[in-house]
């Protein structure tokens, strides 16, 4: 039986342990270029134990950015900054992956900790948002986006090829590409957002043809022998859940029978009104759904920060890899807190030398 601490395969790709960390937005780059913050966060994060380190949400276009300081990967100069992080993550051991993405319409917006709001469209650092139809998300971020023509729409396609080459060739080893959240990809599949009546929209089929052409053309340019997985929200919690979900399980099967290696099960949130039922794993079951009908390796996140709850997620092959965010930034030595908790065998020494060799003979003034 697997646990959190045993070691997982995908194509060529070995991970030390089953723990992984999600993409989570900095928002602290310039021109969609990594800085020192980047450049400490991920050492950082890689350092402490995890087998999968994916870097945050990546625009493949400067208007799929979701505030004017979100990353790029659109320029030679973005990728070429990167290398310094994918050599830090795997120098601790750790696999470099990266989240490619295009916010769609719920991109131009301000940082969270200044709204999380779209950004009032005079503001010069405002952007015009595009999307398949002319329909705002709502809510806080009301802004109409302009609906995408075809030629857009495979101009789009080919910056996410584009991206996927760039970060092969700097040396990433896994890709996600960002299909959730109520992003491009997941509004085009989603009819709450997607009203067109050309081949994009309207019927399943037409509906599927954005994510599914992304996919097939991406997975041309990105090596058979490394993963290529997709971030997706394979429910909205709207009410129409057992519709959409077997929607979206048809969909991911497609997907990997088009080449996907492996599905980071998540929320739709293309809408704002929903009535998600916020709690410790409770994508648990979902993901576990998926896995099983879909016939994919899952990971999934949202509240399994807890040792036991993740390794109990492992176990019940309810995950393939358990997707351990907030709790990486409240302790960037998790897996060192998680393999104390499960009572795996030296434990300090899930860190690299340099603390492990401390830690196993240290015994903290404030256990007791
Ligand atoms: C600061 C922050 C930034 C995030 N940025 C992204 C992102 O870039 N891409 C993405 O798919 N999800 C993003 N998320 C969602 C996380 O990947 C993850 O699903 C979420 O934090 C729930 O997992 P947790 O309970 O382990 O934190 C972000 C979450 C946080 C807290």
């Amino acid at each position: 039986m697997s646990d959190l601490f045993s070691t997982y395969q995908l194509k060529g790709i070995t991970l030390k342990n089953r723990i992984a960390i999600p993409p989570m937005c900095q928002y602290m780059a310039e021109d969609g270029v990594v800085n020192d913050w980047h450049k400490v966060h991920y050492a950082s994060l890689a350092r402490g134990g995890s087998g999968l380190v994916i870097v945050e949400a990546t625009a493949v276009a400067p208007e799929g950015r979701i505030t004017p300081y979100c990353l790029g990967l659109w320029n030679d100069e973005q990728a070429e900054e990167l290398r310094e992080i994918v050599k830090s993550i795997k120098d601790a051991g750790s696999v470099p992956g990266i989240q490619i993405a295009h916010a769609g319409r719920k991109a131009s917006a301000n940082i969270p900790w200044e709204g999380d709001d779209h950004i009032p469209a005079d503001r010069a650092d405002a952007w015009q948002p595009i999307g398949p139809s002319a329909i705002a998300f709502g809510g806080d971020l009301p802004r109409i986006p302009t609906e995408m023509t075809v030629d857009e729409i495979k101009r789009v396609q080919q910056d996410f090829v584009k991206a996927a080459q760039r970060a092969f060739d700097i040396g990433f080893e896994w890709l996600e590409l960002h299909f959730a959240h109520g992003y491009l990809a997941q509004s085009f599949f989603s009819p709450h957002s997607n009203h067109r009546t050309d081949q994009y929209g309207g019927s399943y089929e037409n509906r599927a043809r954005f994510s599914l052409e992304t996919l097939a053309a991406v997975r041309t340019v990105w090596p058979d022998n490394l993963p290529l997985t997709a971030r997706f929200g394979v429910l909205e919690f709207d009410g129409k859940d057992e519709e959409t979900l077997t929607e979206s399980i048809k969909l991911v099967t497609e997907w990997r029978q088009n080449g996907l290696d492996m599905l980071s099960v998540s929320v739709g949130f293309t809408i704002p009104e929903t009535n998600i039922p916020w709690g410790p794993a409770f994508m648990a079951p979902i993901a576990q759904r998926v896995r099983n009908e879909a016939k994919i390796p899952v990971s999934s996140a949202w509240g399994f920060g807890a040792p036991k709850l993740a390794d109990g997620a492992i176990r019940n092959e309810e995950l393939d890899l358990a997707m351990i965010g907030r709790a990486h930034l409240e302790n960037p030595n998790w897996p060192y807190e998680a393999a104390k908790v499960l009572g795996k065998d030296s434990p300090a020494w899930v860190l690299p030398p340099p603390y492990a060799h401390w830690l196993s003979r240290y015994k903290s003034p404030t256990a007791d």
